[in-house]
C-alpha cells in the first residue's frame, strides 16, 4: 500500500463567489419540472446542507494553523465558499412551505445528527468531512455530465445547483489535503482503513437519511409512507440515479493513494465557471 503523494494542481484555486440567488420558486412546491420526488431529494440535500456545511468548515478550520502556504491560501477559500453556500441554501430552506412540509422536523433530525459528530472531536470530523465532500463532489461531477437532472428545473434554482456544484469541484481535495498533512505520522494503512472505514458507515448514514427526509417531504405531498421511499429509492439508486450514476467515481475512494484530483474534471465545469467567475468580476473590479 503507498500513501497518496499527490495533491491539489497548483493551478487549482478556491475562490469565493459572493453571489445572492433568486431562488423563489421554492416557495412554490415543485420547481424541479414539477416533479415532486425530484424536488423532495434536492430539497432534503439543501436541508442538511446549511448545518453540514458549517461542521465541514469547523472541522477544516480547527487545524488551519498546521498548514501553510497554498494548502492554507485554499483553506481560507475553502471556509469562505462553504459559509456561501450554507448561507444560501438556508435561505432556499426558509421559502420552503413550513406549513405544509415538515421541515422543522427534518432540520432537528440533521441538528441532532451535526451535533452526534461534533461530539466525536476533531479528527473524527475531519474524517467524515473528507468523506462527505466525496460524496458532494460526487453528485456535482454527475450534474455537470448528465444536465438532464435539472430538466424543466426553475431557473434560479438549477443556477443556485450548478454555481454549489461548480465550486464542490473546485474545493474537493481541500478537506482531503489537510487531512492527509495531519496525518502525515500515521502510517498509509491507518489512514486508508480509518478514510474508508468512515466512508462506508457514512455511505450507509448519508443515503440513508436523505432517504428519510426526502420521503418525509414526499408524504406530506400525499404519498403513502411506502410509496414515497420507493419513490425516493428509484430516483436515487436507478432512475435516474443521483448516488449511483457515478460509481466509479465513488468506489475511486477505496484506492490505496487516492486523491480526489486523480480525475482531473476541471474541464466539465469550466463552461460554468467562466459564467460564475464573470459575475463577480465587476463587483471585485469595483472594489480594487
Ligand atoms: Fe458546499
Ligand atoms: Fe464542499
Amino acid at each position: 500500500m503507498t500513501a497518496t503523494a499527490k495533491s491539489t494542481p497548483a493551478d487549482v484555486s478556491v475562490p469565493p463567489r459572493d453571489i445572492h440567488f433568486d431562488v423563489d420558486a421554492a416557495k412554490q412546491g415543485h420547481w424541479l419540472g414539477g416533479d415532486p420526488v425530484g424536488t423532495a431529494i434536492f430539497n432534503a440535500l439543501s436541508l442538511t446542507f446549511p448545518d453540514g456545511e458549517r461542521l465541514f468548515i469547523d472541522a477544516v478550520r480547527h487545524y488551519r494553523n498546521e498548514v501553510s502556504g497554498k494548502l492554507a491560501e485554499d483553506v481560507k477559500g475553502f471556509i469562505a465558499q462553504e459559509a456561501i453556500h450554507s448561507r444560501e441554501h438556508h435561505h432556499l430552506n426558509q421559502l420552503i412551505d413550513r406549513e405544509r412540509y415538515p421541515v422543522a422536523t427534518i432540520e432537528q433530525l440533521i441538528r441532532d445528527r451535526v451535533t452526534f459528530a461534533r461530539s466525536r472531536g476533531p479528527m473524527r470530523m475531519l474524517i467524515a468531512t473528507i468523506a462527505l465532500e466525496h460524496f458532494t463532489a460526487m453528485m456535482a461531477d454527475a450534474h455537470a455530465r448528465h444536465q438532464d437532472l435539472f430538466d424543466n428545473a426553475d431557473p434560479g434554482i438549477e443556477r443556485m445547483w450548478r454555481w454549489h456544484a461548480m465550486e464542490e469541484t473546485e474545493h474537493k481535495a481541500v478537506a482531503y489535503d489537510v487531512f492527509i498533512h495531519v496525518t502525515r505520522d500515521w502510517s498509509p494503512i491507518k489512514r486508508y482503513l480509518r478514510r474508508t472505514i468512515t466512508m462506508a458507515m457514512i455511505s450507509y448514514l448519508f443515503t440513508r437519511n436523505i432517504t428519510h427526509y426526502a420521503s418525509l417531504l414526499l408524504e406530506a405531498d400525499g404519498y403513502s409512507r411506502k410509496d414515497a421511499i420507493k419513490a425516493v429509492k428509484r430516483y436515487v439508486w436507478k432512475t435516474p440515479g443521483l448516488f449511483t450514476r457515478n460509481a466509479k467515481t465513488y468506489l475511486a475512494w477505496y484506492r490505496p493513494g487516492f486523491h480526489p484530483w486523480d480525475e482531473d474534471n476541471r474541464a466539465l465545469v469550466a463552461t460554468w465557471k467562466a459564467e460564475f467567475d464573470a459575475d463577480v468580476a465587476p463587483r471585485e473590479a469595483a472594489t480594487v
